[in-house]
């Protein structure tokens, strides 16, 4: 495990397999892992109780991270949606940062990571997959949790979301040009890891 702060930085769009990698990667070299899409939902589930987005941001708390229901297909569109919105964004940046630079190193996985948050980090990764591909994954997790969704309403909702994010002016969805493409559509959750894990090593510390 690195001592100083290291930062590995990995974006890409909605069920790429972002958060899987993240979390093995995490685990792997004993970092500490924040998911920051659940930021962006936790402000996103307080708009649908009527409360205005900047306040949810700038009132924001560790425990609403913890909610059980930040993982809903209206929550993940409302996330998108607030996500839009400059000062959302500005409000959430010094945790996003402070998290980053935690001693012993972090992994973040989100949208802007790479390119806004911490365009130093030490190691940054873009993963995606076909929308086709990432629809199926989705709608496969949200059926085992009983939704009553289709396929068909999840590759929409799903390209919906990626126009959103990636068009924006604030921080869209975007490599960072010095990130490292990682397509999933064609392989095994375990060779995705495998993958992002070799990189993350060639860009460790050599310890002394
Ligand atoms: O990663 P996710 O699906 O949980 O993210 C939900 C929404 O939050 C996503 O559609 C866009 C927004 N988001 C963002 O704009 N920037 C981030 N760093 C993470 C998420």
């Amino acid at each position: 495990m690195p001592t100083a702060s290291f930062t590995v930085a990995i974006d890409g769009p909605a069920a790429a397999g972002k958060g899987t990698i993240s979390k093995g990667v995490a685990a792997r070299f004993g970092l500490a892992h924040l998911d920051t899409g659940l930021l962006y939902r936790a402000v996103g589930r307080r708009t649908l109780d009527g409360v205005d987005s900047v306040t949810a941001a700038q009132s924001l708390t560790a425990e609403e991270l913890e909610q059980g229901d930040l993982r809903t297909a209206d929550v993940a569109q409302a996330a998108s949606k607030v996500a839009v919105i400059p000062e959302v964004r500005s409000a959430l940046v010094d945790f996003q940062r402070a998290f980053a630079r935690r001693a012993g190193g972090a992994v973040l996985d989100g949208r802007d990571i790479g390119t806004v948050i911490c365009p130093h980090a030490e190691v940054k990764l873009f993963v995606t997959a076909s929308p086709e591909v990432r629809a199926e994954r989705r709608y496969l997790e949200l059926n085992a949790k009983g939704a009553d969704v289709t396929r068909e309403q999840v590759l929409a909702d799903v390209r919906e979301r990626d126009s959103r994010d990636a068009a924006r002016s604030a921080a869209p969805m975007k490599a960072a040009d010095d990130a490292v493409l990682l397509d999933t559509s064609d392989l095994s959750i375990d060779d995705a890891l495998a993958q992002a894990i070799a990189v993350v090593q060639k860009k460790l510390p050599v310890a002394d």
